[in-house]
């Protein structure tokens, strides 16, 4: 009746797919502890590394958890307690990490009466609490592991995209927080053809690469020509580590989600280690304290 559960982070967007591409890590996350109680509802018991409200409404995990409760036929509660260990506004889905780690681990201990792709809705909830907007980016790929796309949101269509074995991710984190819900403000509403053109290009490069565990084809897919330019202006030298990953061997390189973290996938875990110490030095020299991860992505 209780449930240990790993929720990862993700990294949204991967440069060309803004809104509709994710990916999962398989080490760096947090945890959760679930447990069936008879007191009907979702209780938020203990919210550890964090500071964040334990009232189910305002809690990600909490309207999350209720959005499957409000589906299902039992008529128990569920404790949840929260480990967190992915900062709040970092960049590498934080909100999504607790929304899916509920109502994953509650689906477990109701006997999986409830598919991925319910899964996904219902978690999407948190996400409109956390951003003031139901993307699926995040969660997708932490219900599903490894790349997800959202093919369509109406009606939501998630296909989850093969990783190559030797993949790995390196995020460093810049120690300032970025709200979703900011950094979505200052994009446009509006794209260019010419820009357009450039993006779905890559989008599609880079299912491909995926697909034929093509790296090259990947690195050349790592493009961002709609929101990078204007979100990386909130993040504290992101040319600067963004040129050391890419002369260090990244594949390629972008902001992780919304920022500020940003990410770089390497093929195998000494290039992707090569790249973290050099983007951390880079850091250490225009002086911006962080916190840096390697993972491989989740199959
Ligand atoms: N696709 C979302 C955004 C992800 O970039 O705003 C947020 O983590």
């Amino acid at each position: 009746n209780e449930i240990k559960v790993f929720c990862p982070a993700t990294i949204a967007n991967v440069s060309c797919g803004f809104d509709v591409l994710g990916l999962a890590l398989e080490t760096v996350g947090d945890e959760m502890l679930i447990r069936k109680v008879d007191k009907p509802g979702i209780h938020i018991t203990k919210v550890d590394g964090q500071e964040l409200p334990l009232e189910t409404n305002k809690n990600v995990a909490g309207v999350a958890g209720l959005a499957l409760l409000e589906k299902s036929n039992y008529h128990g509660g569920f404790e949840i307690e929260i480990y967190k260990k992915i900062k709040p506004g970092s960049g590498i889905g934080s909100s999504a990490a607790s929304s899916t780690g509920a109502v994953w681990g509650m689906n477990e201990l109701l006997n999986n009466p409830f598919s991925k792709l319910e899964l996904v809705k219902f978690a999407m909830q948190g996400e409109k609490l956390a951003s003031n907007v139901a993307h699926a980016d995040n969660v997708a790929p932490a219900i599903y592991g490894g790349f997800t796309l959202a093919r369509s949101y109406n009606p939501l269509d998630i296909v989850p995209i093969p990783t190559p074995n030797a993949l790995f991710a390196t995020v460093i984190h810049p120690q300032i927080e970025v709200k979703t819900s900011d950094s979505r403000k200052i994009l446009k509403t509006t794209i260019s053809l010419e820009n357009g053109i450039k993006q779905w290009g890559n989008l599609g490069g880079l299912v491909a690469g995926l697909f034929r565990e093509d790296y090259e084809l990947i690195g050349r897919s790592l493009e961002d020509h709609i929101i990078e330019p204007l979100r990386s202006i909130l993040i504290p030298g992101f040319h600067q580590v963004k040129s050391a990953a890419i002369e260090n061997g990244a594949l390629g390189c972008g902001i992780s989600g919304s920022g500020p973290s940003i990410f770089a996938l390497s093929k195998g875990e000494e290039n992707a280690q090569r790249v973290a110490l050099n983007i951390a030095k880079v850091y250490d020299e225009i002086g911006v304290d962080y916190e840096v991860h390697i993972s491989k992505i989740s199959a």
